[in-house]
């Protein structure tokens, strides 16, 4: 009698076993279906591309859909996919703060959920444990676009042009409430204090991540306050840097004139910002790597689902308290840029 019960003891032991074998997933069996916030966005069209590559080396399916900067839309993607049977959930926010949903979604279904580049609040971050952060620290882009503007000012005597000591800057916000417009804001100016610089903010606005927004913005605070007064213009990202030296450039300014320069900062490293600064028409940028934020978001989405622990030995990246992997940025200046073209 007792040898019988631990027949069926084992057998139901067994039994488990080889369902959960059954439902053990190779890397190449993996469906991962992906939502980015809107796809007309220049760096994000670069972490997309970076994901397809790698899932292109892994062997697995990715699936990558354009929430078209509409969240109850990319709600319905996240349902789309969990219907279709995806193994694992990719997701970069429309709004960050509407993460809870989203997390909830992918519990209620038992798969993982991995969040790109708009960083959801701790405590959605605490409440699921599948689920996992790929970005980087805004705090340190700001910095260290302050600091360009910093160096630049230390060697050039002449960039402070009324020679009141003080930088007079303008700055080009983000879209509202994304952790990189307000911390490179925050940090850019700290810095820019911490180099032992007095400020005054000419002007200050968000122009949404966006080029053409950004150059109007620029004509509204030239008209304002006079193109000879601006001695710095501070963009959270390249694309609204690029669209403040169009309007520089249409009062014939960063051209070539020395007399006629303003130091313009941005962040990213984009093609077109790498390009900019080899015609000498922008000061600097900070790499936020887009390779390599691809690549680990794709790496922590296949072990995630194939029931793996997320760590550095399973995903080639540093895991910090279980959940989020920081890419670092770095400086970019005219040394070192012909390395990111
Ligand atoms: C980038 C911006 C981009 C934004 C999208 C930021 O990290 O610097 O260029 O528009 O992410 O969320
Ligand atoms: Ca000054």
């Amino acid at each position: 009698m007792l040898k019988l019960r631990k027949f069926f003891a084992l057998a139901a032991v067994l039994a488990v076993a080889f369902a959960g074998a059954a439902f053990a997933l190779e890397a190449d069996e993996v469906l991962v279906g992906a939502c980015i916030y809107k796809f007309d966005d220049t760096f994000m069209t670069g972490v997309r591309n970076n994901m397809k590559a790698e899932m292109d080396k892994i062997g697995g399916e990715l699936e990558i859909t354009d929430s078209q900067n509409r969240q109850p839309l990319q709600n319905d993607q996240v349902d789309a996919y969990i219907a279709k049977g995806a193994n694992v959930v990719i997701v970069n926010p429309v709004d960050r703060t509407a993460a809870l949903p989203l997390m909830e979604k992918a519990k209620a279904a038992g798969i993982p959920i991995v969040f790109i580049n708009r960083e959801p609040e701790a405590e959605v971050m605490q409440a699921y444990d599948k689920i996992w952060y790929d970005g980087a620290k805004a705090e340190e882009s700001g910095t260290q676009s302050g600091e360009l503007i910093v160096d630049y000012f230390k060697k050039n005597a002449g960039a402070d042009k009324n020679k009141d000591g003080k930088i007079q800057y303008i700055m080009l916000r983000g879209e509202q409430g994304h952790q990189d417009a307000v911390l490179r804001t925050e940090y850019s100016v700290k810095a820019m204090k911490d180099g032992g610089f007095e400020l005054e903010e000419l002007g200050s606005d968000t122009a949404n991540w966006d080029k053409v927004q950004a150059t109007d913005k620029m004509k509204g605070f030239i008209s304002a306050v006079g193109i000879e007064r601006i001695e710095a213009v501070l963009a959270n990202n390249d694309d609204m840097a690029l669209g403040a030296i169009e309007a520089l450039k249409s009062e014939g300014y960063n051209m070539g004139d020395p007399a006629k320069y303003i130091p313009v900062v941005g962040v990213d490293a984009t093609a077109p910002a790498l390009e900019a600064m080899s015609k000498g028409e922008m000061l600097g940028t900070v790499l936020n790597d887009a390779a390599n934020q691809g690549k680990a978001a794709v790496q922590v989405a296949v072990a995630a689902a194939m029931g793996k622990e997320v760590n550095k030995e399973t995903t080639g990246y540093e895991v910090t308290d279980g959940k989020y992997i920081w890419v670092p940025y770095r400086k970019v200046t005219s040394e070192n840029y012909k390395e990111f073209m």
